[in-house]
Formats: structure tokens, sequence, C-alpha cells
């Protein structure tokens, strides 16, 4: 049975049990306590406390998944960091007898065979769950049998993602000895001291990722072997000459992050030194290195991401949509690393015939050769040797103040010595962000900016060359808010404050304990020292003049005022 097929199955069993099916929502959460998405019950997370779900309580979905912390275990038969998860949920409607029978059934439906379950078996805190194990016990599960496993907190305990949230005892299904389907039941809600209370609803949360299922359904050794993944290793071997075994971790750990590589584009994050950019980063610069090792040409990885938008674009729109911004953004990605790939690996080699690699090595690594630390650290690890990462980020964090300062200086950040014009110029800046964000999208992420008297120079996170006409409307809106004659507001606030307040901030290190936010209207919120003019209409007139690129990924926008 085809993965799109199970995708179906899935879904349609538990639309038959009364489920309203949810679309996945984003790999980018709105819980900002955590970078991405990475389990079904995050979309609804709250419908387990006291909101009400739009959807009903009874809902199933195909959730798309992202899990850094498993980004050095890919290789293997069964981890991976892009993953897609099946799940029903309650919400204050059915529990644990329920949700154990849908399982059991679904899984009798595909013809397969439990090897053995586990249950949470209790600690000081929590109580045993008896009550699953009842309903296991009907099924025919039992201690006796060699199928129950009673199991404790680290393993049958699940949750919560963020900072705090639902969580609970879970029971896991084990087939072929991998564990397929966590079955969570939220019972609790832990806060940020991780004290536990109980919820007033009892909640299910399961999970089974599709590309286990598809393993064991389609009866492969490894998930690489499934049609999840087959088309990816294929490709590499047709278009290289190349023969995958079974075991050949290369070809695994690029197909893995290749794919991840795709979905994290498609929404809109595009590599870069910061946050999920530096993770994207990260992911295609150790795909590109092992295409190293392999010995496969530059730009190899252009035709397998086509391959991965083949496997996806029915599936999720946006990859259907973003196919263009994909290809352009690897391309790029791969062109700017290639060119210092083998020039840093010529200074690593050179570095790393000592015992240690030291901070400042590290760091000069990163900063001339594009080699994020965690690469440098993977190499040493294979020789042996080690880097001191504690000087890594020392002299990462002054180089980030260096950076810093440098951007108010040109800003002419502390009021006095910027004339009138730069001021003007500097509040338009602050438009043209909003505008494009609400033109090109949320992921827009300010670059660099540079103000003089006659015009401001503002760089930006973006894949491709903008259209005339999205040129056109980013000014037109700009237009429209100094027509509107919007007021400048200033207040001081705490960083934090600020960033609850929704206020967009570019430059993460050393803030002082209190910032000014400027808020333009409903418009714009940014953290900035300023000097700002009072009211919008003392811009009179915005005009784009330039539109071009700044490096891979990056575009600059020359702009004046009347
Ligand atoms: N939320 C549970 C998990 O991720 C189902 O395993």
């Amino acid at each position: 049975m085809s993965s799109k097929e199970l995708r179906k199955k899935f879904l349609d069993f538990f639309k038959n049990k009364d489920h309203n099916i949810v679309k996945s929502s984003s790999l980018l959460p709105n819980d900002s306590s955590v970078l991405f998405t990475t389990a079904g019950m995050q979309q609804f997370k709250e419908y387990y406390l006291d909101k009400k779900s739009p959807y009903g309580n009874k809902v199933a979905s195909c959730q798309k998944c992202f899990r850094t912390s498993d980004i050095e275990e890919v290789g293997d038969e069964r981890h991976l960091t892009f993953f897609e998860m099946l799940g029903n949920f309650s919400f204050g409607d059915y529990f644990k007898k329920e949700a154990i029978y849908f399982a059991k059934e679904f899984l009798d439906t595909l013809n397969l065979k439990i090897d053995y379950v586990t249950v949470f078996e209790g600690d000081g805190e929590i109580q045993k769950d008896v009550d699953s194990y009842n309903v296991w016990k009907e099924l025919g599960f039992s201690e006796e049998k060699n199928n129950l496993i009673f199991k404790g907190r680290d393993e049958n305990f699940w949750g919560p993602t963020g900072e705090e949230g639902p969580c609970g005892p879970t029971t896991e299904i084990y087939i072929n000895g991998i564990e397929i389907w966590n079955l969570v039941f939220n019972e609790y809600f832990q806060d940020k001291n991780k004290k536990l209370t109980l919820l007033k609803k009892k909640g299910v949360d399961t999970g089974m990722g599709l590309e286990r299922l598809s393993m064991i359904v389609q009866n492969k050794p490894t998930i690489f072997e499934t049609d999840l993944f087959l088309p990816i290793i294929k490709e590499i071997e047709n278009q290289f000459n190349l023969k995958y075994e079974n075991n050949n971790y290369y070809f695994r750990i690029i197909a893995d992050h290749i794919k991840s590589a795709v979905f994290l584009i498609s929404e809109n994050i595009y590599p870069s030194n910061i946050e999920r950019g530096y993770i994207l980063r990260r992911l295609i610069r150790r795909a590109i290195r092992y295409g190293k090792l392999m010995n496969l040409p530059s730009g190899f990885l252009l035709p397998l991401a086509k391959k991965v938008i083949e496997i996806y674009k029915d599936v999720y729109c946006e990859i259907k949509l973003s196919e263009n911004n994909i290809l352009t953004v690897i391309l790029n990605e791969e062109e700017k690393f290639e060119k210092t790939l083998n020039k840093g690996l010529k200074q690593f080699e050179k570095i790393a015939k000592k015992k240690e690699i030291t901070g400042e090595e590290a760091f000069h690594l990163y900063d001339t050769y594009g080699f994020p630390i965690e690469l440098t650290k993977e190499l040493a690890d294979e020789k042996n040797i080690k880097v001191d990462i504690g000087g890594f980020y020392n002299f990462f964090k002054k180089h980030q103040e260096v950076s810093r300062k440098g951007v108010e200086a040109k800003f002419g950040g502390i009021g006095k010595n910027a004339d009138y014009n730069a001021t003007r110029l500097h509040t338009a800046t602050h438009l043209l962000q909003s505008a494009l964000r609400e033109v090109l999208g949320e992921s827009v992420r300010q670059m660099g900016s540079d103000i003089n008297s006659f015009r401001l120079r503002f760089d930006f996170s973006f894949p491709r060359k903008l259209t005339n006409e999205e040129l056109q409307k980013i000014e037109g809106i700009v237009n429209q808010k100094i027509k509107e004659d919007l007021e400048v507001k200033r207040e001081e606030m705490s960083y934090e404050k600020a960033i609850r307040f929704g206020a967009l901030s570019f430059f993460k290190e050393k803030y002082p304990p209190k910032v000014s936010v400027y808020s333009i209207g409903d418009f714009s919120k940014e953290i900035c020292a300023g000097p700002h003019v009072k009211k919008t209409s003392e811009l009179k007139k915005f005009k784009i003049i330039k539109e071009e690129s700044s490096g891979a990924n990056i575009r600059r926008i020359r702009a004046v005022l009347e």
C-alpha cells in the first residue's frame, strides 16, 4: 500500500468514527517558545485547556513535523528530521478505552500484528495507569504473555511542548520491535516551574509516524526504502551512477536533509545565521558536506530537491506553490557554500593537527568559510579532537556586538547627529519593512540598513527578484500610510515586554534593559533607537529607485523621499 493510500486510510478511518479532519498546520508554530512544530497536537494545544475547539472535540490530522533533536541520529533505519505524524485527538470527549480500541482496530484493518505495548508504571507523583492496563488486558495483552511492559516517566509520559502545557501518561504500541504509535492521555497541565495540576478536561493526543508505518506496511528494512524516500535515493543512484547499499548512511543523510530543506523553504524560511534560517543552513551544508564525501558534483542537491517536490506536491500545496522559490534558494545556498567548502576543509585539516581547535579557530571557520559550529564539531569528532565550543560562542557574541554598533552608527541612531532628512528616511524604512512583509510574507527579515541624507538602503531576506507589480504594490502601501498621516509613537519598555507586544527585533544580542519601541499607527512596531518624525505626512512621497540582489537570498532596495 502506498504512503498516499495510508494517509488517506487513516484519515478516512477516523472520519468514519465522527472525527473532523483538520489540515496540517504550518511547521512554524504560534507558540514562540518552540522553533518548529514537533507534534500533531501543537496546533490544538489550547483546546485541551479552556478554549473551545472550532473543529469539535474529536479531530484527526496528518501533521508536518520537524525535530532538530534528531539531526545527528539521522542515518539509522528510523530517525528523521522531517516527518509526517498521523494523529487522532479528543478534547474532553473520549478517553483511554476508546483511544486504545481505535488504535487496535485501525492496525487490524492493515493486518498488522502488535508485538507488544508499554504502559506507564507510575511514580511518586503520578499513579500507575491501571485503566490503560485493563483495556489492553481486555484485548489480550498482559505481562504474563510478555506483550505488555510497564515503563517509567522517561519513556511513558509525554509533553508538554514548549515551556508549559498539557501532558500525561502514554501507552505505546510496538510492531517489529519499533515504536509505531504513541497514545498520550492528557490529564495534567505542567507549568513553567514543572508543577503538575490536573486538567479540567481529559484529552487524547496520539501520534504515529507515517514513514515508520509505511516501512512496516510496505515491508521494507528501513524508512529509506519506502515510497517516501526511495525516489530520492534512486535519483542519487541514477544521476551520479552510484549504488545505494542498505547501510549507506550518506545517501540517507542527504535524502533526509534535502527533504527537510524543501519543506522549510516552502514555509518561507531562508538560510541565515539565526534561528530557523540557521537550522536550514546547517541542514543544507551538512548535506553538501556528505555529498563531497561521496564525490558528488557541484549542484547535486537541485535534482534531489526536484524529486522531493514531485513526491509531495500533490499532498501539500505550499510545496507546489513555492517550487521556484525552493529551487532558487537551494541553488543559491549550494553555490555559496561550494565556493568556500574546499578551502575551509583545507584550513580545517591544518588546524586539526593539534589536540584541540580553539574558539577563535572555530569562529574563523564559521566567519570566513561558512562552517556551522556543528559541522566543525562533527569533523573534529571524526578525528577524535576537541573543539572549544564556549570559546567559539564568546567570539560569536563579540562579533555580533560589533555589527550591531556598526548598524546603529550607520542609522545615525543617537538623535543629535542625524539631520532631518535622515530622520524622515528612518521612519520610511519602518514603513517599507512592514509593506514588504505585507506583500512578500512574514518571513521577510531585515538583514541590514543604511541611511544617509539622500536615500535609504534596506537589505532583507527574500530568495528572488521582486516583480514590478510587487514593487509598485509596496511603494503604494508606503505612500498610502504617508497619506493616512499616522502618528509615530515611542514607548519605553523591557525587551521581553517589547517582544510580547509584537515589536519586530532583528538584532538579538545585548539589548539594554529598557528599549524604545516605535509604533506607526497599527501598521508598524519595531524596537529601535530612533530618531523618527512625529507624523507620517512629514515624509510626503516615497519612491523606490532600485531593487537588486545583495547576496544569496538577500535583496536590496534603495528608496528616496520627495
Ligand atoms: N504528541 C505525541 C508525540 O509526539 C503523540 O509522540
